[in-house]
């Protein structure tokens, strides 16, 4: 563990959080004054991508590096930033570290090119989103949420506000407000209730379509949500 996380306070643990998505949120959430456990396969390195946040944000930023299982023992919001190819294996291998009662929220998008196929398609998944499967893995007392699709890590893990929209879905009412909360907490993000968790798998793919916007157009897409009264952005 690197130093830094002094009196935990709601930590939230980022497994996968050593690649741009984990990072980006880890960035922004210590930024807002969060407690964040970066998680990794490898203890070392989730240390060292810590460090490295300490050393954009200070040595005021409360956060710590620890292997994947440690890291879900350690706090019972859990957030998942993994390719899609690992996050079957990795959620069993996990289950018996998380915490009874934890919030799972999961921004895993399906991508083809996962086995090969082409980033801007998706793959076909039984259970119909990747935050569906992971709810079918996942201890019955833990709430999963779908969030956070739809953001470009490169601009997460940048200094400038995003523009950007996050839309937040699940079967549990209050881990969805929670992660409206903690996306509200990105400057620039607009969190909205996206309704129940099956509603993942429409947010998954449009992911597949920024990415193919990003190929053609050489950006960095996002998505805004228009026209909805303003009680409904968080
Ligand atoms: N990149 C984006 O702009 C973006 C935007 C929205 C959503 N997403 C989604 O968020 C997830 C993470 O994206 P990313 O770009 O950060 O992914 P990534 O860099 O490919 O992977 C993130 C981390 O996951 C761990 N990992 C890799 N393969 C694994 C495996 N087979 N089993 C367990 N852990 C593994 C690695 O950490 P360790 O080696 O340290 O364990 C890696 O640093 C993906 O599902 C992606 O589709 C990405």
């Amino acid at each position: 563990m690197s130093t830094n996380l002094s009196a935990p306070v709601r930590p939230i643990a980022i497994i996968g959080g050593t690649g741009p998505a984990g990072m980006g949120l880890a960035l922004r959430w210590v930024r807002a004054g969060e407690t964040v456990i970066i998680g990794s396969r490898e203890h070392g390195r989730a240390r060292l991508a810590a460090e490295s946040i300490i050393s954009r944000v200070g040595n005021e930023a409360r956060i710590s590096g620890m292997e994947n299982s440690a890291a879900c023992a350690a706090a019972d919001i859990l957030m998942l930033t993994v390719p899609f190819e690992g996050q079957a294996s990795l959620i069993k291998r996990l289950k018996p570290a998380i915490t009874p009662g934890s919030i799972l929220i999961d921004a895993t998008v399906p991508l083809a090119a996962g086995i090969g196929g082409r980033a801007s398609r998706t793959l076909g998944i039984w259970q119909g989103s990747a935050a569906q499967q992971a709810a079918e893995l996942v201890p019955d007392d833990v709430a999963v949420v779908a969030a956070f699709h739809n953001c470009a890590a490169d601009l997460l893990g940048g200094d400038n506000p995003l523009d950007c929209d996050v839309i937040v879905c699940s079967d549990d009412p209050d881990a969805a407000q929670l992660t409206r909360e903690l996306a509200a907490k990105i400057p620039g993000v607009r969190a909205i209730d996206g309704g129940r968790l099956e509603n993942a798998r429409i947010v998954e793919q449009i992911t597949a379509l920024l990415v193919g916007l990003n190929m053609r157009h050489k950006g960095h897409a996002g998505i805004r949500i228009t026209g909805l009264p303003p009680t409904a952005y968080r």
